[in-house]
């Protein structure tokens, strides 16, 4: 099972942009020990579905819970599937902040997500509140739990604590191993021997010089990179520390 350095460019890039970033990459790419996957927003889907070197792969960063119909404004899993798309994450924390998602509207995302032969890289972490008051395992297996409620085992799991996205504050590899082994345990406890088969990312502040001391823990099979995800060259530095 490769590692997967999942790429999250939240809201960031033109189709032209994203193009130039394409254009960069390609420049210098080779496929690695990591696989990769680069979450788009909707609109540059399709130029990098064009641009994108081959090894790395397409993905989104929301999906609607409903099939279709009249819900202005959303994308359905069926639509990105026909984009190429393979990974979709959901339940990101600013999406569950800024757009109110619960735990079953994240399962609901990632079943249909799963319907539609899209994996889902479902996001859990705790803020820091949560951290300070020694209570994160506890509260991440809670989300867990109610974010694969009903979900299949072809799915991706990115652990995310609040505190550490876009801060510049990086939880240590031992603090990601914590929650890396405790969310392995819970996994295996749902999905009996498919957990083998599913990867648990780690994504908050990470970088070129931290990735490779984050991913060599056991449980740690990959990450979900914010700002880092913007440069090709950050990106180019983070596959070859792979
Ligand atoms: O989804 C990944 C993102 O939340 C992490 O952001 O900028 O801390 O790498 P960043």
């Amino acid at each position: 099972m490769k590692n997967l350095l999942a790429l999250n460019w939240k809201m960031n890039k033109t189709p032209s942009e994203a193009r130039s970033w394409a254009a960069e990459l390609t420049e210098r790419f080779e496929e690695g020990d990591a696989e990769l996957a680069v979450m788009a927003p909707f609109v540059t889907i399709p130029t990098l579905a064009a641009n994108l070197p081959a090894g790395v792969g397409l993905g989104a960063q929301d999906v609607s819970a409903h099939e279709s119909g009249a819900y202005t404004g959303e994308t359905s899993a069926a639509m990105l599937a026909d984009l190429g798309v393979r990974y979709v994450v959901v339940g990101h924390s600013e999406r569950r902040e800024y757009h109110a998602e619960s735990d079953a509207t994240v399962a609901a995302k990632a079943k249909l997500a799963q319907a539609n032969g899209v994996t889902p890289i479902v996001c859990v972490g705790e803020k820091l509140d949560v951290r300070e008051k020694g209570e994160h395992v506890a509260y991440t297996l809670e989300q867990l739990a109610g974010s694969l409620d009903g979900v299949g085992a072809d799915v991706v799991v990115a652990y995310e604590p609040v505190w550490a996205i876009g801060t510049g504050k990086t939880a240590t590899a031992d603090d990601a191993e914590e929650l890396a082994a405790a969310i392995r345990t819970a996994l295996e406890q749902r999905y009996g021997k498919r957990a083998a088969d599913i990867r648990v990312l780690y994504g908050g502040s990470v970088k070129p010089d931290n990735i490779a001391s984050i991913c060599a823990k056991p449980n740690v099979n990959g990450a979900l990179v914010g700002g880092a995800s913007l440069k090709a060259a950050d990106v180019l530095g983070m596959n070859d520390a792979l």
